[in-house]
C-alpha cells in the first residue's frame, strides 16, 4: 500500500487552510508592530498583502472541510480581514498612500466599527484580539497577566561598572547583545547575532550579576526567570508559561530572556522524569525554535548554569555561545578586594602589599567567598572590644587590618574544590567558547 512520506505529509499540513491562516496572522503580527512604531507606509504594505492573502483564502480554502467547519473558518477569516480592511483604510486615508488598496466594503458587515482602532493608542488593539493564542487558552490571558506582573523586570539597574573584573566576558557579551541591539540594521544576515548565550562556571563569580548588567546595558525589556518562579508560582502551568513568556517577549521586542539556573529547569530528559516537566522541555525548544523565523526578531536568550554537564543536550545546542565564567584571578581578587574595602563604608590600614599578601591566600576563592572573608574580617576589631562595643564611639573603632582577613581566613574557606573546577575546565574545552 501507498504511504505518505513524512515529507509530503508536513507539506499537506503547511499548506492546510490553517496553517494558511496562521501564517497570515503572523504577517499581521508584523503589521501591527510597523504600525506601533508609527511606520504606516510599511505597515500599510503588510496589511494590504495580509488582506490580499486572507481573501485569497475565503476563496480557494475549503480544501476537505466538511461544511461546517467551512462556514466557522470562513467567518474567523472575514472577521479577522474587516479589521484588516479597515486599518487599511484608515492608514491609506493618513498616509496618502499610493498602493492599491482594495478594501472590500462587505467586510464591515462583520459587526466590525472601525472607531476603536482609528483612536489612538488602541488602534491596534483589535489585532492584537485576533492574534492572541487567548483564543486557545482561556488561562493565557490570566498567565500574560502574571508574567508581566512576576517575571518583566522594568530595568535591573546593574551597571557594567560594578562588575570587578570580567573584561572579556563584558567583550563577548558587548558584541552578542549590547551593539546588536543598538544597529540592528548592522547585525544581519552574515552578521547575525546568534540568539542564545550560556553562562556557566563555578558559583559565586557573577553570572546572574552579569546578566542583569547586559539587560540593563542593551535597553530591552528584561524577563527573568528561575525555576522557582515555575514551581512555586506556576506549578502545573509551567509549559504555557513558556509559550505566554515567547508571546509576551515576541510582543515587546526588543526583549531579553534571562533564565537562571537552567539546569534544573531543562536538564536532560530521563525516564523517571515528571511529564510535566518533560512537556516543558518540548515548548521550550519549540519556542526557542520559532525565534526570529523572519529574521527580524529582536529577542535575545540568556541562561546561567552552575551545572552545565547537566544540561540537555538538545538544550545546550540552541545556546550556540557558552562562555565560561571562571573563578577570578590574582588581579581581579585585587580589585575585588579593594572595591570591597572602599565600597564598605569601614576603616581599614592595608597597604598595597598587604592585599597583594591576601590575594596570594586566596587562591580558588569566588567573589562571593571574598565578600563573605571580607566581612568576617571587618567583625576582628568589634570581637576584640567585647563588652566596651556597647559604649564605644564609632570613629574609635580600629581599622581594618591584614590580620584580621588572616585570622578570617580561618573560618572562610573557598566554596569550590579543585576537582570540581577541573570539571569546568574539562566542559569548557568540549563545549564552550573562549572569550576574547
Ligand atoms: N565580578 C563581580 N563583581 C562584583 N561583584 C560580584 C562579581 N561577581 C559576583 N559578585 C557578587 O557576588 C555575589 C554572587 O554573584 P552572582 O552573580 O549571584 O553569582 P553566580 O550567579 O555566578 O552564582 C553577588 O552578590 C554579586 O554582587
Ligand atoms: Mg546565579
Amino acid at each position: 500500500m501507498a504511504t505518505l512520506s513524512t515529507q509530503k505529509i508536513s507539506k499537506l499540513n503547511a499548506n492546510s487552510p490553517f496553517s494558511c491562516y496562521e501564517a497570515c496572522k503572523k504577517q499581521l503580527l508584523k503589521a501591527v508592530d510597523w504600525d506601533e512604531k508609527s511606520e504606516l507606509t510599511k505597515a500599510l504594505k503588510e496589511y494590504v498583502s495580509v488582506a490580499e492573502r486572507l481573501r485569497s483564502l475565503l476563496r480557494n480554502g475549503q480544501g476537505s472541510m466538511t461544511r461546517e467547519k467551512w462556514i466557522d473558518f470562513q467567518n474567523q477569516v472575514s472577521k479577522t480581514l474587516g479589521l484588516v480592511d479597515e486599518r487599511i483604510d484608515a492608514l491609506s486615508k493618513s498616509t496618502n498612500s499610493s498602493l492599491p488598496v482594495i478594501v472590500d466594503k462587505t467586510a464591515k458587515k462583520h459587526n466590525v466599527t472601525g472607531t476603536q482602532l482609528r483612536s489612538g493608542r488602541n488602534k491596534t488593539a483589535n489585532m492584537k484580539g485576533i492574534l492572541s493564542p487567548s483564543e486557545k487558552n482561556e488561562n493565557f490571558e490570566k498567565i500574560l497577566g502574571r508574567i508581566q506582573s512576576e517575571i518583566v523586570v522594568s530595568s535591573p539597574g546593574i551597571k557594567w561598572d560594578q562588575l570587578v573584573g570580567l573584561d572579556s566576558v563584558k567583550n563577548v557579551i558587548h558584541e552578542t547583545i549590547v551593539l546588536p541591539s543598538r544597529r540592528p540594521d548592522i547585525f544581519r544576515g552574515l552578521r547575525a547575532p546568534c540568539r542564545g548565550l550560556l553562562l556557566f562556571g563555578p558559583p559565586g563569580n557573577g553570572k546572574t550579576l552579569i546578566a542583569k548588567a547586559a539587560a540593563t546595558e542593551c535597553e530591552s525589556c528584561f524577563f527573568s526567570i528561575s525555576t522557582s518562579s515555575l514551581t512555586s508560582k506556576f506549578f502545573g502551568e509551567s509549559e504555557s508559561l513558556v509559550k505566554g513568556l515567547f508571546y509576551l517577549a515576541k510582543r515587546r521586542q526588543p526583549s531579553f530572556i534571562f533564565i537562571d539556573e537552567v539546569d534544573s529547569l531543562l536538564s536532560v530528559r530521563n525516564e523517571g522524569e515528571h511529564e510535566a516537566s518533560r512537556r516543558l522541555k518540548t515548548e521550550f525548544l519549540i519556542q526557542f525554535d520559532g525565534l526570529n523565523t523572519t529574521g527580524e526578531d529582536r529577542i535575545f536568550v540568556m541562561a546561567a548554569t552552575n551545572r552545565p554537564w547537566d544540561l540537555d543536550e538538545a538544550v545546550r545546542r540552541r545556546f550556540t555561545k557558552r562562555v565560561y565564567i571562571p573563578m577570578p584571578d590574582g588581579t581581579s581578587r585585587k580589585a575585588a578586594i579593594l572595591s570591597l574595602l572602599s565600597k564598605g563604608g569601614i576603616k581599614s590600614s592595608l597597604s598595597i602589599a598587604d592585599v597583594e599578601q591576601i590575594v596570594h591566600m586566596t587562591k580558588n576563592f569566588s567573589y562571593s567567598d571574598l565578600a563573605a572573608l571580607t566581612r568576617e574580617a571587618a567583625l576582628c576589631p568589634i570581637r576584640e572590644l567585647g563588652p566596651k562595643i556597647v559604649r564605644i564611639q564609632e570613629n574609635r573603632i580600629r581599622p581594618l587590618r591584614k590580620d584580621d582577613f588572616v585570622e578570617a581566613l580561618k573560618t572562610i574557606r573557598p566554596s569550590v574544590c579543585e576537582e570540581q573546577l577541573s570539571k569546568y575546565i574539562e566542559w569548557n574545552e568540549s563545549f564552550g567558547v573562549t572569550a576574547k
